[in-house]
């Protein structure tokens, strides 16, 4: 395991549930819910082209076509819910997104890319 720090004081988390950051060139969405940390890639699995940003309780919604992820295991919670206007191959999404183990130390966060 590489825990690579992340310039992310756990104090973000008193005024927002949610903050995405670049970790080896990738954009990450860092989520606190229920006490706990989580990380988890926030490319949208749909078309690819949604960076994840709005978190509701656990579910991360892509603010392109609406498909929902839990944060905490990165599985799909939802389909898109509007169909792409442009030409679109994907009609559902397979895979989970990625997640990442998140330490807590001294008030920033660490997190496993490995
Ligand atoms: S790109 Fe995320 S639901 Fe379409």
């Amino acid at each position: 395991m590489v825990f690579r720090k992340v310039s992310i004081s756990t104090k973000i988390f008193e005024k927002t549930n949610s903050v995405v950051t670049w970790i080896a060139h990738k954009p990450v969405l860092l989520t606190k819910y229920n006490g706990d940390y989580f990380a988890m890639e926030a490319v949208c699995g749909h078309m690819g082209c949604a960076i994840l940003n709005k978190v509701e309780g656990k579910e991360a919604v892509c603010p392109a076509h609406g498909a929902r992820y839990d944060v905490t295991n990165g599985n799909k919670v939802s389909e898109p819910q509007i169909k792409p206007e442009a030409p679109c191959e994907y009609d559902s999404i397979g895979e989970p997104l990625k997640t990442f183990k998140v330490l807590e130390n001294n008030g920033f966060l660490e997190v496993d890319t490995d």
